[in-house]
């Protein structure tokens, strides 16, 4: 049985303000719910997180982090220092940072390594663009980017989190229709399959792209989707706990 995963990708959104008052309302809220939830914030603010979550039942995480272990990476955030702040996830291999920060596989590989020698739970992030889906191309590509990931840590595999999140569905509006995830989660879990049989029973495949809590309840009811990864609506703790809400039985 795999626990629904609601997690919230909150990217480069929030303020010291803001932020106080949507982490109190998603952990008041939180108790209400049977899925595990987290939220995934900007690095700067992961220490007001770690404050305002401490012994409630939602985990926290970041966004992004380092392949390397420490040294001269101006910029980068080490997976040491998301332990320093008590961080359960990571998320890695986004399609922002894909397309806008040259991110390839083989990094996102060596990244989700990192992760789990520091005991994060990585949430690696596939999913093809429209004109790669126009073209039939969309399971050629999510296998090509998970791949990767999968021979890196192949021993390791029941402790990661796959997100598929096709790129034409972030930000836009535009969801998936449960049909078409499932299918591609299914295909995600074929893949498992094929590398560990027993990880493939185990690892969560959440869908990301325009999750709302209208559309919620008919994507979490595909034996494959085992929770969200939400952008815009994880800003309104409503919305994030409605989509919460909406996972359960
Ligand atoms: P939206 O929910 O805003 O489409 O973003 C999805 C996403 O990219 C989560 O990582």
């Amino acid at each position: 049985m795999r626990r629904t995963l609601i997690a919230g990708n909150w990217k480069m959104n929030g303020d010291l303000v803001t932020n106080a008052a949507l982490l109190q309302a998603v952990r008041a809220g939180a108790q209400a719910h049977s899925a595990e939830l987290v939220v995934c914030v900007p690095a700067p603010y992961l220490a007001q997180t770690q404050a305002a979550l401490e012994s409630s039942s939602v985990a926290w995480g970041a966004q992004d982090m380092s392949a390397h272990e420490a040294g001269a990476y101006t910029g980068e955030v080490a997976g040491r220092m998301l332990k320093d702040f008590a961080c359960r996830y990571v998320i890695l291999g986004h399609s922002e940072r894909r397309s806008m920060h040259g991110e390839s596989s083989a990094d996102v590989a060596k990244k989700t390594k990192q992760a789990l020698a520091h005991g994060l739970t990585p949430i690696v992030c596939v999913g093809e663009t429209l004109a790669e889906r126009e073209a039939g191309s969309t399971s050629h590509v999510v296998q090509e980017q998970l791949q990767p990931v999968l021979s890196e840590v192949l021993d390791q595999l029941k402790h990661i989190v796959i997100a598929y999140e096709p790129v034409w569905a972030i930000g836009t509006g535009k969801t998936a229709t449960p049909e078409m995830a499932q299918e591609v989660h299914a295909l995600i879990r074929q893949q498992l399959a094929a590398a560990d049989s027993a990880a493939a029973n185990v690892v969560r495949i959440l869908y990301g792209g325009s999750m709302k809590p209208d559309n919620a309840v008919d994507l979490l009811a595909m034996p494959d989707i085992d929770g969200g990864l939400i952008g815009g609506a994880a800003l309104k703790a409503a919305d994030f706990l409605a989509i919460a809400q909406a996972s359960q039985p």
